[in-house]
């Protein structure tokens, strides 16, 4: 076989693959293995597999022992650190090459589980709403009819007594009566049925109006509001009014974060081209990426992984369904919603959407 066959040979595998001679250096590697490496072909042809990854990386540590024992090995689930999307978790296949009953080099064989893990978070993910859907309907029916009853007498009573204090009383009534009623209908955000109304819409305008939202309230006077938008982002097919509640309940958190000595917000918009959830077809799709970053509070690992949990809430007069929604709604709309927390530093919440319809069948890209 030619050079010049094998490198379309390899072109036509879905897994990475990489040739290393047996100095353990680049021979041949093909694109799938170079998105996993975030290296183009020119740059890592001659480099040492060490320059790929780490020294310590399972890949170097693989070719190593390969070449040094002369037989295969493989691991599963290795992360791969990358920058521009998400990391990726990798199979590797290490097998060695002979030539003419020499050792010669190693092929290292990369198969993507990144996709696969995500489908079956986003599968899980799915389980638990609809669990919640579950409570959520039971508890509106067996809390709101009552709850009406409440509300009506309490306001008969108030209505009927001419005495201030009891007055008082009645109105304190109504008004809590109130504030469960609209707390359940918080929670039937879960429930199912809750379809989206997808339209084409400026991001930009969103979160400016949902920054215009957040800063009515007088206790966020001394937060600082940097806005990095991308100005080519194009428009999105998107629910606007599930949008504003995603990013309104993460603007608030962060608002909230900064506390009374104020703080810096910054939101930042971006275009990333994410491997997501086709990524077994080989395509990737355009994905828009929405970070909210607060220099406030921060998280603890514990409170980091209870964050979206609903109910759960370190706020006094929190009731702890702010993430949880934020995340239902991103994934209604096949978008992963990922928080970065560091307890005294701060936090960065990233929504990232695909900016359009996920392909129903092969094209070629
Ligand atoms: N930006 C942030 N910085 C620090 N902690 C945060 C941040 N966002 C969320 N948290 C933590 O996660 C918890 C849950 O947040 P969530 O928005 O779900 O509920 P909440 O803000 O407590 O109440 P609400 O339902 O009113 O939003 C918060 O109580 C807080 O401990
Ligand atoms: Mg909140």
């Amino acid at each position: 076989m030619t050079a010049r066959d094998l490198g379309s040979v390899l072109e036509a595998i879905v897994a990475g693959v990489i040739v290393l001679d047996r100095d353990g250096r680049v021979e041949e590697i093909n694109s799938a293995a170079s998105r996993i490496v975030e290296r183009s072909r020119e740059q890592a042809l001659g480099r040492p597999v060490e320059d790929l990854v780490t020294p310590s990386h399972a890949f170097a540590r693989l070719v190593r022992k390969t070449l040094s024992q002369g037989s295969g090995f493989t691991e599963s689930h290795q992360k791969v650190e990358r920058r521009n999307v998400e990391d990726a978790v990798v199979d590797v296949a290490a097998t060695p090459l002979f030539a003419e009953g020499e050792l010669d080099g190693v092929v290292l064989v990369l198969r993507d589980r990144t996709a696969r893990n995500r489908l079956e978070q986003l599968e899980e993910e799915r389980e638990r709403f609809e669990t919640f859907g579950q409570i959520a309907a039971g508890l509106a029916h067996e809390i709101k009819n009552p709850l009406g009853g409440i509300r009506g007498a309490g306001e008969i009573l108030g209505r009927r007594s001419s005495d201030a204090k009891n007055r008082e009383i009645s109105e304190l009534v109504v008004r809590e009566a109130t504030r469960i009623a609209s707390l359940v209908d918080d929670f039937m955000v879960f429930a199912r049925g809750d379809r989206l109304d997808l339209v084409p819409l400026n991001v930009h305008r969103v979160l400016d109006h949902v920054l215009e939202l957040a800063g009515m309230d007088p206790a966020f006077s001394g937060a600082h509001v940097e806005r990095n938008f991308d100005p080519s982002i194009p428009e999105l097919l998107a629910d606007g009014d599930r949008l504003t509640q995603v990013f309104l309940n993460l603007i608030r958190n962060g608002l909230q974060a900064l506390g009374q000595d104020g703080g810096t917000i910054t939101i930042t918009t971006r275009v990333a081209l994410e491997r997501r959830l086709v990524t077994d077809l080989g395509h990737s799709r355009p994905t828009l990426v929405i970070s909210i970053e607060d220099d406030g509070a921060g998280m603890d690992a514990e409170e980091l992984r209870q964050a979206t949990v609903p109910f759960f809430t370190t706020r006094t007069g929190g009731t702890g369904l702010g993430l949880a929604v934020a995340e239902y709604w991103t994934a209604q709309h096949e978008g992963t919603l990922d928080i970065e927390s560091e307890k005294g530093v701060g936090t960065r919440v990233r929504v990232a959407l695909p900016l359009v319809p996920a392909p129903t069948e092969r094209s070629p890209e």
